[in-house]
């Protein structure tokens, strides 16, 4: 595995390797990898010649007070895993060389940026769409990989890749959970021992509610409530609990089929986010 730091460099290689004919596939992470991220890895090879997947803890995307400094870089430990699962090259930019340019330009997925997520992170997912496209021009990969984990973060970067003719796939991954179904994520780093015991009721929230539509029940905001009571019980702050239609994660009404219902609630100082996505027949 080669390691990169810089832009030129690693411009150089992907271009050798295109110019010999391979198909590169790219994972966008920010490190400190688990078993989800590596199940991207995997995709990713199986899907191309070469694969690049680049760690960047991008500042851009954290706001005012949250967790940028804090956040777990395991940069050793990544290393090793990424050898491990054969990928031809770590990309590992620093902020200077990501940003030392200047950063005028902010890519921003209007209304689909500013709810859910959005809504209580502003700027959040204009920081995350700039990045990527930024690291998609810089690697131009012919394939990209992307958690259904992170589902809005998904529908942006798919949305800006049409939007802006970007010429490159993009390909999601079914969420990785541990076995009491909680989704694996950096964060869950930050829980308490008892706060992890309380964790997974978030899937089960998840879980019952997709139970309860399935079952015929179409009051969709009786569900969001009784969700958001659930959870408050448990001792989590929901910030949103929301039956969407996956084509645009506006709010679903009856005649919808395609649902997801996506969730986030703060655990003490963890952000925990999930979603569940099926369909209906009607
Ligand atoms: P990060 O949180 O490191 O996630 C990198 C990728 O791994 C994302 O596509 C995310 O959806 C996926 N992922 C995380 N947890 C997962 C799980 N349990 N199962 C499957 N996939 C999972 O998302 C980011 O970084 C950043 O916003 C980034 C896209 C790199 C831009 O900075």
């Amino acid at each position: 595995m080669q390691i990169i730091n810089t832009i030129v460099e690693l411009r150089k290689t992907v271009n050798s390797w295109r110019t010999a004919g391979e198909r590169i596939a790219f994972v966008p992470t920010m490190g400190n990898l688990h078993a989800g991220h590596l199940k991207l890895v995997d995709e990713a090879k199986l899907s191309a010649d070469c694969v690049v997947v680049s760690i960047f803890v991008n500042p851009t995307q954290f706001g005012v007070g949250e967790d940028f400094e804090a956040y777990p870089r395991t940069e050793a430990e990544d290393k090793q895993k990424l050898d491990a699962a054969g990928i031809d090259l770590l990309f590992l930019p620093s902020v200077s060389e990501m940003y030392g340019n200047g950063s005028r330009t902010l890519i921003s997925a209007t209304n689909l940026s500013t709810i859910h997520c959005g809504a209580s992170r502003p700027g959040h997912f204009d920081g995350v769409a700039t990045v990527v496209c930024k690291l998609f021009n810089m690697v131009q990969p012919e394939v990209a990989f992307f958690g259904q984990k992170d589902f809005q973060q998904l529908a942006i970067i798919r949305t800006m890749v049409n939007d802006l003719n970007i010429p490159v796939e993009i390909r999601s991954v079914e969420t990785v959970r541990e076995s009491s179904g909680l989704a694996l994520s950096s964060r869950n780093g930050y829980l308490k021992a008892e706060e992890l015991q309380l964790a997974p009721k978030l899937y089960q929230a998840l879980c019952a509610a997709r139970d309860e539509i399935l079952s015929g029940e179409k009051r969709y905001s009786v569900i969001e409530n009784e969700a958001v009571t659930y959870l408050q019980n448990a001792g989590f702050v929901p910030d949103y609990f929301s039956v969407c239609r996956v084509n645009d994660l506006y709010k679903a009404d009856k005649r919808d089929t395609d649902l997801v219902v996506l969730a986030t609630a703060k655990l003490g100082r963890t952000r925990l986010i999930d979603n569940i996505c099926f369909s209906v027949v009607r």
